[in-house]
């Protein structure tokens, strides 16, 4: 009977020295104990599979420099450090640490320089805490098993740890293929003659999004890593012009660059990246921007971009998302097609100077969630075809010239999904109907947020706004009586 139990136990304890799952110390101290007294042959063969010791010091000085506002890192030093939280070793007879795993757990503090001396390490990823301080000189060098890094939302500043490549030329490889340092408080250029960007020839993914780091755009990495897929330098403070060199990275999907102090053109280059999803790039709208036709996004925002929303954009029909928000666009937009773009979801052509009637075609873009027109120049009136958006939750053409208030608000009253409706500044001197059968009994029955100030409407106060039953906001300020 005891027999069967202790080989059952025996058994358990195999399966924990390969697996190590994090058990509660108790009954990991009871096998433990178990094998001190009655397996003591085995008890050897098991200790050697404990965690290193010297892995296990490193660890010690890293958790000694961070405290958390959760609960405290419980890493004992009587137990495995191999089935410490977050830590996963490898299989050999030296079970050496390959992988720290503590995301979301409120960590503040800073990362020890000892995390370099955990030369198997293949994953770190430590986002979404609040350490700060600099990263330790020489972490990526050291670190030359490592594959993913992950640090994004901290605080850590000052600047990336990349040396320089060694003079003799010669190259060291890294696998390294994921790195996001993004969401942090980052400086400093990125400098093309780094080791181990150099030597990082598998990178896939490497976002530095949200920092402030300064210097020309690493475009180099499209010469080391022909695998990169995504690149965001997106929110930093990167100069210079958008490099021809990222056109040589075939395989990317995602290329973000916004919001940085770059100039000049997006370069031809690129549109030979015929698997671009996402771009997010300051600069003009290339005429021939169609060629990206797999882009889902396409995010010019914000740029000081000229010129008009080229006719080829139209062969893009597979945009999602299309945001060219405060630009100095011009031009009509009733000449183009939007017809083709059927997937789109949301289109924020707001602040610009379009003009010409508002674009019939639109409303043809049965994906539509939300449209923003606001602040252009653009006139006519709404069509009836708007309702035929049965998805369209969010309108807004505020500051235009539009006419006619009563169509339409007769019109967008059927519009069920309708939940912000922003018409404030346009119907001039018009006069709106107070009466309170102007609209149906269930008149815009989502309907939380409902502007049309600023137009020197003329009447009452329209007893009408009392069947909007989900309104939340309502402005109707700078207006006549209204
Ligand atoms: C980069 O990280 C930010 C968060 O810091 C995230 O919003 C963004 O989507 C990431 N970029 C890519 C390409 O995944
Ligand atoms: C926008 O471009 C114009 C001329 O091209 C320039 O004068 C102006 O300073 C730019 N504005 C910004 C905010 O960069
Ligand atoms: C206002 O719009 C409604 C609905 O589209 C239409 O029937 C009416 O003729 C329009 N009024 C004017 C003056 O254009």
């Amino acid at each position: 009977m005891i027999g069967e139990e202790m080989s059952f136990k025996a058994k358990e304890l195999v399966r924990l020295s390969t697996t190590k799952p994090a058990l509660p110390l108790s009954s990991h101290m009871h096998l433990f104990l178990l094998c001190v007294l009655f397996l003591p042959a085995f008890f050897l063969t098991v200790s050697e599979a404990f965690c290193n010791p010297q892995d296990r010091e490193s660890l010690m000085w890293f958790s000694g420099n961070v405290s958390s506002s959760v609960t405290p890192l419980n890493w004992n030093s009587s137990v495995d450090c191999c089935s410490w939280e977050g830590i996963t070793c490898d299989d050999s007879s030296e079970s050496h640490v390959t992988a720290i795993s503590l995301p979301f757990r409120g960590l503040s503090g800073n990362l020890h320089s000892s995390v370099q001396n955990l030369h198997r390490l293949s994953r770190l990823d430590l986002s979404n805490n609040c350490l700060s301080g600099p990263l330790p000189p020489g972490l990526f060098s050291a670190l030359d098993q490592l594959m993913v890094l992950n640090l994004s939302f901290n605080s850590f500043n000052g600047d990336l740890p990349l040396e320089q490549a060694f003079d003799d030329g010669s190259n060291r490889f890294f696998p390294i293929h994921t790195i996001d340092l993004s969401s942090n408080l980052l400086q400093g250029e990125i400098l093309s003659n780094s080791t181990v960007i150099q030597g990082a020839i598998n990178l896939i993914s490497f976002n530095v999004s949200n920092n402030s780091f300064t210097g020309s755009i690493p475009s180099f990495m499209c010469t080391s890593s022909t695998q990169l897929n995504k690149l965001d330098f997106s929110y930093n403070d990167f100069a210079g012009i958008i490099p021809q060199e990222l056109g040589r990275c075939w395989r990317l999907s995602v290329l973000r660059a916004g919001f940085n102090n770059l100039s000049g053109e997006i370069p031809k280059k690129i549109y030979s990246l015929s698997e671009l999803e996402q771009l997010f790039l300051p600069g003009d709208i290339p005429m021939d921007i169609g060629n990206l036709s797999s882009l889902r996004s396409l995010q010019l925002h914000i740029n000081n971009s000229t010129g008009s929303v080229p006719i080829s954009l139209a062969n893009c029909n597979n945009l999602v998302k299309l945001n060219l928000r405060v630009n100095r666009l011009g031009g009509t937009l009733s000449e183009f097609d939007f017809s083709q773009l059927q997937r789109l979801s949301a289109l924020d052509l707001g602040n610009n100077s379009f003009i010409g009637d508002l674009p019939d075609k639109v409303f043809s873009c049965k994906s539509l969630t939300a449209i923003r027109f606001a602040g252009n120049k653009l006139t006519g009136q709404i069509s009836p075809q708007v309702r035929e958006l049965e998805s369209l939750s969010y309108l807004s053409f505020s500051d235009n010239n539009l006419t006619n208030i009563t169509g339409a608000l007769s019109i967008l009253q059927s519009c069920r999904k309708l939940s912000t409706l922003i018409m404030a500044k346009n119907f001039y001197d018009e006069t709106v109907s107070s009466n309170e059968d102007f609209l149906a009994p269930d008149a815009f029955p989502n309907l939380q947020i409902f502007a049309i100030g600023g137009s020197r409407l003329k009447g009452e106060i329209p007893a009408w706004l009392m069947k909007m039953k989900s309104l939340e906001a309502l402005d109707l300020s700078l207006n006549d009586k209204v």
